[in-house]
């Protein structure tokens, strides 16, 4: 258990972001070139980063259709417990398409690793994976990103749909988050 939270700095404002979103739907608006694809959120936090990146992409000239998987390592935690397990099953067939999955964060990787892994199996044809955030001092399994936000170190970040216990998701930029007190909290 850990102790009390607190917002410590900030470290891209609402203002980076979009940039950032917009550049992304730029590098994948010239790969994906006008073909049809599937792109499928990653839930819980990546649905504000999804809402703006299929934004921006339709400004690309860019509509694909839209699911949602939930799969969940975290509890109630801020270190994944290396267990990823399947929360929200998509709606939609993925055989032979191409998929573009977005994330909030690629952390140890095993959440894309299985969402991949299960899109694969599933028959998708193509899978393109993008992130708004990558820790790879963090990473445990071998996977990287196709289209990355931002580089970050090893620190546990909120907002902009990112969470700790379910909260801080309505800010607007991204913050770190730090713990005080005795573990455990008081
Ligand atoms: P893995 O370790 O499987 O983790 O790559 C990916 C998932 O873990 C969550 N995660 C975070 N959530 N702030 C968060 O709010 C963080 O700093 C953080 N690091 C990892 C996130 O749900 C991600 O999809």
């Amino acid at each position: 258990m850990n102790s009390t939270p607190h917002l410590d700095r900030d470290l891209f404002s609402a203002d980076e972001i979009r940039e950032r979103v917009e550049a992304i739907a730029g590098e994948i608006a010239r790969d994906f070139d006008g073909g049809d694809f599937l792109a499928i959120a990653l839930l819980k936090g990546s649905f504000v980063f999804t809402a703006d990146l299929i934004r921006a992409l339709a400004r690309h000239g860019l509509h694909p259709v839209v699911d949602f998987l939930a799969l969940s390592s975290y509890g109630a935690e801020t270190t994944s417990c290396g267990t990823v397990t399947l929360r929200h099953e998509l709606s939609l067939p993925v055989t032979g398409q191409r998929v573009l999955l977005i994330d909030d964060i690629l952390d140890t990787g095993l959440t894309l690793q299985t969402a991949c892994q299960m899109l694969a199996r599933q028959g998708a044809a193509e899978i393109r994976t993008c992130v708004l955030l990558d820790k790879p001092s963090r990473r445990v399994a071998p996977i990287t990103a196709d289209y990355t936000g931002f580089k970050i170190g090893d620190v546990f970040v909120v907002g902009y749909g990112l969470d700790y216990n379910n909260r801080y998701r309505h800010l607007p930029g991204l913050a770190t988050l730090r713990f005080y007190g005795p573990p455990g909290g008081a």
